[in-house]
């Protein structure tokens, strides 16, 4: 189901989420659906569960091959549940635009380590583990800020 994203200015956006603590269950999976449709509704590259009001650690993300952005770097689509994120080592910071669903109509430039290994976990609770760079290294960086 699609729902509604949450805009700046709410305060469920700045409260602290918690960790997931059960993987597998109904609830979990009926929450990645809404997020999956929701994220896909408004084309978005990631979403946040506490963006549609859940204040748990769960992220998704992902960027689709599209024969109108020819160059657009494509991202798997991803669940990452209780994410920690490290910069890899000698990493550059790097200022770059960023739009967010929860701030619709504005953008922002952005600094961003340019690599990062993320660690967590998909919904069946298998660990989670890559390196990643670039813009897909700043999607993740976005949205475990949520
Ligand atoms: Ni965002």
């Amino acid at each position: 189901m699609i729902r509604e994203v949450l805009r700046m200015g709410d305060a469920r956006l700045l409260a602290k989420s918690q960790h997931v603590t059960q993987f597998g269950t109904g609830e979990l999976d009926a929450l990645l659906v809404d997020m999956r449709d929701t994220m896909a509704h408004l084309n978005g590259a990631g979403l946040a569960a506490p963006q549609i009001g859940v204040p748990l650690r769960v992220v998704i993300f992902g960027v689709h091959a599209n024969p109108a952005f020819p160059g657009r770097i494509e991202i798997a689509e991803t669940v990452l549940i209780n994410p920690v994120i490290e910069p890899v080592e000698g990493t550059l910071t790097v200022d770059d635009w960023e739009g967010c669903l929860s701030v619709p109509g504005l953008r922002g430039l952005v600094p961003r380590h340019e690599r990062i290994r993320y660690r967590g976990f998909d919904e069946a609770g298998n660990p989670v583990e890559r390196i990643a760079e670039g813009f897909h290294a700043r999607v993740v960086q976005h949205e475990c800020d949520h």
